[in-house]
């Protein structure tokens, strides 16, 4: 197993350090990348995460030229619009897609990819002198918390992988938003950091919510079927106004055990943790935080008590992660 910064990584052989997969840093997760000409390293992203084969990765473009190269219609004009504005950026966009371009990064029927321009300059420039587009999903082993640092990724994947490259701690700490027109409408198939609301202001439309899937459904969205974003401790979710009250009410039931509270900073909890992880002053803060302590906690608690926020702005995403965390939510 090899450490390196983005700087050295940049000036390093890429041809030969991408001939397996190589986990990159973004501003979003930490993700597992492959050449997306590379079928043999795409296939072995699947076996280390232990990822369903129906579920399609995201691509990594860093110009313009890598996106003409991979879809196959001409950029919608409302794309144009959200792409003037997030991109680069933590916002990704179902396109169509070209026929020669391989199946471990197409979904719905084969005729659409995923696809987003990375925030971090220095990530676009590795791919730029790579020049050919990476396909990553979030680096952590299938149905776990995405990680946020090299450690948790390491924690999960250890010599499963040669190269490691090391981006300090992700900034965003939640998984790209996920946009497409679909039936000639404005979906959102996962909220992110770039929110609805934003969405909304820029292209002046209300944008559709298709976030879950229920069975007679066709999937839009391969990876809304799969359990998501787990400890392996059990982790209650309280959703109510009064979630300092319920939260005490409940911690009756857990006396014997080692209690991990989530919350905003300043809360003053009126009962005995085994351990508070602080999610910060501000929902962008919390959104950075939740991924890593829900990681944290796992490590020396039985259970996790988490407080959740309101699902509007930035709320609509942790919510999103939240609720398929959880095992119970408390109303
Ligand atoms: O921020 C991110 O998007 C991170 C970083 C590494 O860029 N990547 C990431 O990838 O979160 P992953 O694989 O964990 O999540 C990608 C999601 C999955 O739910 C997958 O089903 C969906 O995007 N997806 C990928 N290609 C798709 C397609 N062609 N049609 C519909 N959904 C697609
Ligand atoms: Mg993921």
């Amino acid at each position: 197993m090899k450490v390196l910064t983005l700087d050295d990584a940049v000036k390093a052989d890429l041809q030969e350090m991408f001939k397996t997969p190589v986990v990159i840093p973004t501003e979003t997760v930490y993700g597992l990348s492959a050449r997306i000409d590379c079928e043999y390293a795409l296939d072995k992203i699947f076996e280390i995460k232990g990822r369903p084969k129906d579920n399609p990765l995201i691509v990594h473009i860093s110009s313009y030229k890598m996106l003409y190269d991979i879809i196959d219609e001409p950029i919608p004009p409302l794309y144009q619009k959200l792409m003037d504005k997030f991109w680069p950026g933590p916002f990704t966009l179902l396109f169509k897609v070209k026929s020669n371009i391989l199946k471990q990064v197409r979904g719905n029927n084969l005729d659409t990819v995923a696809i987003r321009m990375p925030y971090d300059s220095k990530l676009r420039l590795l791919i730029e002198r790579l020049s050919v587009p990476l396909a990553a999903p979030s680096a952590n082993t299938s149905g776990k918390p995405s990680p946020t640092t090299l450690q948790h990724v390491i924690d999960d994947l250890g010599n499963k992988v040669e190269y490691y490259i090391d981006g300090g701690v992700c900034s965003v700490g939640l998984e790209s938003t996920l946009f497409a027109i679909i039936d000639k409408k404005p979906v959102l198939l996962r909220p992110g950091i770039v929110t609805r609301e934003q969405i909304e202001e820029v292209i002046e439309l209300p944008v559709f919510l298709k976030t879950k899937v229920n069975e007679k459904e066709i999937v839009l969205c391969p990876g809304q079927k799969y359990k998501h974003y787990s400890p392996s401790i059990p982790v209650i979710l309280f959703r109510s106004n009064i979630w300092k009250d319920e939260m005490l009410k409940l911690s009756k039931d857990y006396k014997d055990k080692k209690l991990g509270v989530m919350c905003f900073s300043n809360n003053e909890i009126n009962f005995t943790a085994h351990r508070i992880y602080d999610l910060g002053t501000n929902l962008k803060e919390y959104a950075s935080r939740v991924f890593a302590g829900l990681r944290s906690l796992d490590l020396d608690c039985d259970i996790i008590f988490i407080q959740g926020v309101d699902s509007k702005d930035e709320g609509l995403a942790i919510m999103d992660r939240l609720e398929k965390a959880s095992s119970r939510i408390i109303d």
